[in-house]
């Protein structure tokens, strides 16, 4: 299979942070990827700002450490690389003074997309906004991209969004949520939109319960202090697994446009009921022999903050009454494995026998790694014996089914990056979802606050806390092996 590569418009991109950790790790090495793959345009540029004294030589020899170090190592050829620091410059600009501006605007181009990516502490966000416009840089087609987490509750939520609708339109606020660019997340609407065989089925009629699992065997140790102030649930449930959440639970949309996708993924948002605390546990790991506890990594030995979170969700609207989507999420468990499981009812009559055996369908999307999908279905046990029913999965790799291809699939910010110079919102959040999005959150946070709620202990590279195991025994139901 050809890869098919279709160059974006000519662009102009400004990196605010271009020199931090973000931008050396995932930025610019996907924007170098894209520059490989030929679909960033010779004459685009990128330009790095920050407020420490750099000058271009020493921003692009910046740029190249951080390729040859978070490049996989067969991407990094030196002629290549000297090519694409060409495109690149650095402004030294300080969003909080009036230092660099007039240097920006006056290097920005005319008649080329321009692109403001906010890669800065988020309490900087409204100072870019107002200072971009204050100095004459962003035009009415330019666009900003903003990083999370975007607030940390309802009212900061609201209130950035209003600083920044004061300089910005809403169609050039580009909210990343990087999970929304990856190739599996968008493979979800493919799945559920460009076969037939799944919709009809989609609904609490034939679904028994959703689980939705976003494991990960790293701790929080280096960014302890930061991750204490947020919590699993602020730093993934509001925004990554909700939007997974979203896409499988949301109606048809009429179209795949921003809006369109949007409207329906905020219906779901506004249709989630709020839940009570025996629908929620929160954990924090232990330590190991070797590794330190969470409170320990947070560096606060009375931390009530998780590291841990297993909810049930239920939605009311006609499609999902009664079916359960059960979220979990949680640092330093037993493996680096995120999928999506639709659990389908068993069938209504064995014409076999209860002696048979019976066993659910289920539907597993494994975002990643491995990532594929899986079908189990039944079928006879081979051989003499009478009728036993088994299992076996039809599985499908997407390394296996696209080959060499699989290799030049852009990762969720290269792609995302494109997005933006492209003008397509359809994979960034709109402003009323990310509000509805907290205005949910928010009640949940506050309940366990107010109760004083101490996490539960879970051993380090377990699947989490046994109270999350019991939250679905009670229903009859258990959590799906966390694997890789
Ligand atoms: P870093 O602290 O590593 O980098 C911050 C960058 O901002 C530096 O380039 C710094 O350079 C620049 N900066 C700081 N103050 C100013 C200022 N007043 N004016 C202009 N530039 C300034 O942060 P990260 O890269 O880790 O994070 C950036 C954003 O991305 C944050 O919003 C974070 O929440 C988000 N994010 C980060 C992730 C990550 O993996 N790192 C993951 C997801 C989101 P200088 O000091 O020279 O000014
Ligand atoms: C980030 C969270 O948004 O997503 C991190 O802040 C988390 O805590 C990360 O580790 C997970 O992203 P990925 O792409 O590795 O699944």
């Amino acid at each position: 299979m050809a890869s098919r590569v279709i160059p974006v418009e000519d662009f102009d991109l400004v990196i605010f942070g271009g020199t931090g950790d973000l931008a050396r790790r995932k930025i610019l090495p996907g924007l170098y990827r894209r520059f490989c793959s030929g679909q960033m345009p010779e004459t685009a540029r990128i330009i790095g700002a920050a407020r420490s004294e750099h000058d271009t030589a020493e921003f692009r020899q910046i740029v190249r450490d951080a390729i040859r170090e978070f490049s996989k190592k067969n991407a990094c050829d030196d002629a290549l690389i000297g090519t694409f620091l060409e495109q690149l410059h650095y402004v030294q600009v300080d969003a909080k003074g009036e230092d660099g501006w007039d240097d920006l605007r006056d290097l920005m181009r005319k008649d080329v997309v321009k692109a403001y990516y906010f890669s800065v502490a988020p309490s900087l966000f409204g100072d870019l906004a107002e200072r971009l416009q204050a100095h004459g840089i962003a035009d009415e087609d330019a666009r900003i991209v903003v990083e999370k987490p975007f607030g940390r509750d309802l009212a900061s939520a609201k209130k950035l969004n209003q600083d920044l609708a004061k300089h910005f339109d809403e169609t050039q606020i580009y909210r990343i949520d990087h999970y929304l660019g990856k190739e599996t997340v968008q493979n979800l609407m493919a799945v559920r939109f460009g076969n037939i065989l799944f919709e009809p089925l989609w609904n609490s009629q034939y679904v028994d319960h959703i689980q939705i699992t976003v494991a990960e065997t790293v701790g929080v140790g280096g960014r302890g202090e930061y991750y204490d102030k947020s919590g699993a649930m602020r730093d993934m449930v509001q925004n990554h697994l909700m939007q997974l959440l979203c896409l499988i639970a949301m109606e048809p949309p009429s179209r795949f446009n921003p809006d369109a996708v949007r409207d329906e993924k905020l219906k779901v948002i506004r249709a989630l009921e709020p839940i009570d605390h025996h629908h929620i546990v929160r954990g924090q790991y232990d330590a190991t022999e070797t590794e330190p506890s969470y409170r320990e990594d947070a560096g606060d030995p009375r931390s009530r903050t998780e590291s841990f979170i297993a909810l049930r969700c239920m939605i009311s609207n006609w499609r999902w009454a009664g079916t359960p989507f059960y979220l979990r999420t949680g640092k330093k468990l037993k493996a680096r494995a995120s999928e999506i499981a639709v659990v389908f009812k068993d069938a209504p009559h064995s014409i076999f026998g209860e002696e048979a055996g019976r066993h659910a369908n289920v539907l597993s999307i494994r975002l990643q790694p491995n990532e594929g999908m899986t079908l189990k279905v039944t079928i006879k046990e081979p051989g003499p014996g009478g009728m036993r029913l088994i299992d076996v999965p039809l599985d499908m790799s997407f390394a296996d089914a696209l080959g060499e291809e699989a290799d030049d699939i852009p990762d969720a910010y290269e792609r995302l990056i494109m997005d933006v110079i492209r003008g397509n919102q359809t994979l960034f959040m709109r402003g009323d979802e990310v509000q509805a999005a907290w205005a949910w959150t928010d009640p949940l946070i506050e309940s366990w606050e107010a109760r004083s709620d101490v996490p539960k202990h879970y051993d380090a590279y377990s699947s989490g806390p046994e109270d999350a195991a019991m939250m679905l025994h009670r229903e009859g139901r258990r959590w799906r092996e966390i694997k890789e």
